[in-house]
Order: structure tokens, then sequence, then C-alpha cells
């Protein structure tokens, strides 16, 4: 699976592992920064992961920030994009089988290497249930039209 990732310092070198261990895995992984620990803005690469698989140029998109909460705020301005704030294993397999979560945003900060490991097995491989959740997806698509504007 083609996979966009970004990070901003806070998520720097956990990105830099998540990286290690996804191609090790067999995914083709492309990185949009940031590219060091010098103190940067989230937004930014919230944006570009964002972008990439709004317009399907990555089929999913891992941010990490200090607590994956602002990449999540920032990804989710994106037409297409569902980001998920995940904290553990199960809320990382019902963003897929539920929401239908295609950018998973982790803490870089307040989860272990394992346990973000974990929940990146758990959120690629469970499938999207589908049926009253496909409803609730279209919902959510009818509110990206009616809500803002969109580029
Ligand atoms: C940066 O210090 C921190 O605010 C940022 O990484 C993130 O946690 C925001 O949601």
């Amino acid at each position: 699976m083609k996979i966009a990732i970004g990070s901003d310092h806070a998520g720097f070198q956990r990105k830099k592992e998540v990286i290690g261990f996804l191609t090790k895995v067999g995914h083709r992984v492309v990185d949009l920064g940031c590219y060091s620990e010098d103190s940067c803005d989230y937004p930014d690469y919230a944006r570009k992961v964002a972008r990439a698989v709004s317009l399907e140029r990555a089929e999913r998109g891992i941010l990490i920030c200090g607590t994956g909460i602002g990449m999540a705020m920032a990804a989710n301005k994106f037409k297409g994009v569902r980001a998920a704030v995940c904290w553990n294993v199960k809320t990382a397999a019902l963003a897929s089988e539920h929401n239908q979560a295609n950018i998973l945003c982790l803490s870089g900060r307040f989860i272990s290497t394992l346990l973000g490991e974990k929940m990146i097995r758990a959120w690629l491989k469970t499938p999207f249930a589908g049926g009253r959740h496909q409803r609730r997806i279209k919902k959510i698509e009818i509110l990206e039209t009616t809500c803002k504007q969109q580029k």
C-alpha cells in the first residue's frame, strides 16, 4: 500500500521509526516531512499528507505530532479525508471498521513505539464494515459540501 507520512518536530523521531517499520513489512512510504527536530508548525505537514490522500496520490496517510490532535484538526479540513486520533489498538481498529479513517493521527510523545506499531497494524488490517457505517460516511461527505467551501 502507498502511505504518505508526515510529522512536526514532536513526531519526527517516531516518524523515522514508523517509516522503518512500514517499509520492512512491505509498504511504499512517502515521507512528506518534517526532516529535522527543529520547531515547525503541524498544519504545514497535515496539509501535505491530507492533500496527497484527498487527491488519491496515496491510499492512506499517517500524521504524528505531540498528541495527534492538531494534525487531525488540520487534516480533516480536506475533502474526502477522515483523520482519526487514536490512543490504543481498539480505537485504531474501530477507526477503520466504523469510520473508514484514511489518515491515522498518532502521538509522538505519549505512546510507545510498540503501541504505535500495533495500532498501525490494526488500522491497516481491519476492513471497513460498510452497512450503516457507509450511510454515516455518506452523511459526512454531504457535510463537506454543505458546510463550507472546498478548493
Ligand atoms: C508542539 O509542541 C505540539 O503542540 C504539537 O506537536 C501537537 O501536539 C499539536 O496538536
